[in-house]
């Protein structure tokens, strides 16, 4: 049995500047405090996050974060054992701010630093908050991401598809603006389709004559401008109606292409004959009732447990970084002050790269 550690996570790969402090091994670990500093505010007016007002943002608020986590921990930075921070992938502005701040952490006080791919944080959430044995399924759902990998190993993912253009948190945010719904899109779009018929617009369900997991979001967003042009009014106003049917139409369109792609997605997954078949999510579009409750259903077919961590734990936090960065240290790695941040770091080296780089940067 490792003996339980101690150790500082630091996000600041998008648009959350994150500090987190997680107790215990890889096999049973605690948050002992989380606090996430969100920017929405600050990009509200841009359409999207904007890489260098989120990179000044996470450097003015790295250090308060980093105080509060410990704080709330009731802890001294020197009785941490170690300093994990996301080194990609993501905005590189953004991710510099945190790795420097780690880096400067470890250097003034000699503690041990280690990078953690921010993916990796995503994918090893449910061993954090279930201690879920592998391999599992995980679907990541974002505004930045959208893949299916099978977590085999703290160290080892395969990736086995995901978008090959827009993630569905950001067709879920450019609905909404097509819409005239607030922002960030997904629970306005959500709130709206509950009164809405989903049936009334025709909308495409992308790639799913490929028999395989890749999906697409930008084509459906282009087949909604169309249907909204069909409908709005001279004054370039929707009712109430054609809103909700709208939003219902895009929902139910989103709903089915990830149900259908995470059926196959669970063939590949089932086939490796898990002891306890699980499929975990994770990404803010997890938060969708009408997405949770299909897939939902799905796994129940299937035999499979449905895991959604909590939302806090969903979404970017440095928790996870902390966690993924414990099971990297309990094993006996570590970096040193050459450490790099990249803007782009595939989880798994040998499927091939993914297209497209989302509103909040790059898919890796
Ligand atoms: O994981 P997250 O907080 O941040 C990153 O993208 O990294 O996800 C935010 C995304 C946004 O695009 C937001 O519109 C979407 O998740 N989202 C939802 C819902 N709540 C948040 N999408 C669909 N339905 C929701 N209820
Ligand atoms: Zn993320």
């Amino acid at each position: 049995m490792s003996r339980p550690l101690t150790i500082l996570g630091i996000e600041s790969s998008c648009d959350d500047t994150a500090a987190a402090v997680v107790r215990g091994t890889a096999d049973d670990a605690t948050v002992l405090s989380s606090i996430v500093f969100g920017q929405t505010a600050l990009h509200a007016d841009f359409g999207g996050v904007v890489p260098e007002i989120a990179a000044r943002a996470h450097a003015e608020k790295v250090d308060h974060c980093v105080a509060d986590a410990l704080s709330n921990a009731g802890l001294a930075l020197l009785d941490c054992d170690a300093i994990a921070v996301t080194a990609g992938p993501g905005l590189i502005g953004g991710v510099l701010s945190g790795v420097m701040c780690a880096k400067g952490l470890a250097a003034a006080t000699g503690l041990p630093l280690i990078g953690v791919n921010h993916l990796a944080g995503h994918a090893l959430t449910p061993r954090l908050t279930d201690a879920v044995p592998f391999p599992y399924l995980m679907l990541l759902v974002s505004g930045g991401h959208c893949q299916f990998l099978i977590a085999h190993d703290r160290d080892r993912f395969e990736r086995i598809g995901g978008t090959i253009d827009d993630a569905p948190g950001e067709a879920f945010d450019k609905t909404a603006r097509l819409l005239a719904l607030p922002q960030p899109g997904g629970p306005s779009v959500e709130a709206a389709a509950k009164t809405g018929d989903p049936k009334r617009f025709k909308l495409p369900r992308p790639l799913l004559d490929r028999d395989d997991c890749d999906m697409s979001f930008s084509g459906l967003k282009t087949a909604l401008l169309r249907a909204r042009d069909g409908v709005i009014g001279p004054e370039q106003t929707l009712n109430r109606t054609d809103q909700a049917d709208l939003a219902a139409g895009f929902q139910a369109a989103v709903t089915d292409v990830l149900t259908a792609k995470t059926a196959r997605a669970l063939d590949l997954y089932l086939a490796l004959n898990p002891v306890t078949p699980t499929l975990a999510v994770a990404g803010g579009v997890a938060a969708n009732m009408a997405i949770r409750t299909a897939l939902t259903d799905l796994c129940t077919r299937r035999n499979t447990a449905f895991l959604a961590p909590p939302l806090a734990l969903c979404t970017d936090n440095a928790a996870m970084i902390a966690y993924a960065g414990l099971t990297r240290f309990a094993a006996g790695e570590q970096d040193d002050l050459t450490l790099g941040a990249r803007p782009r770091w595939p989880l798994d080296d040998t499927a091939p790269a993914m297209l497209g780089s989302g509103k909040k940067g790059a898919k890796a």
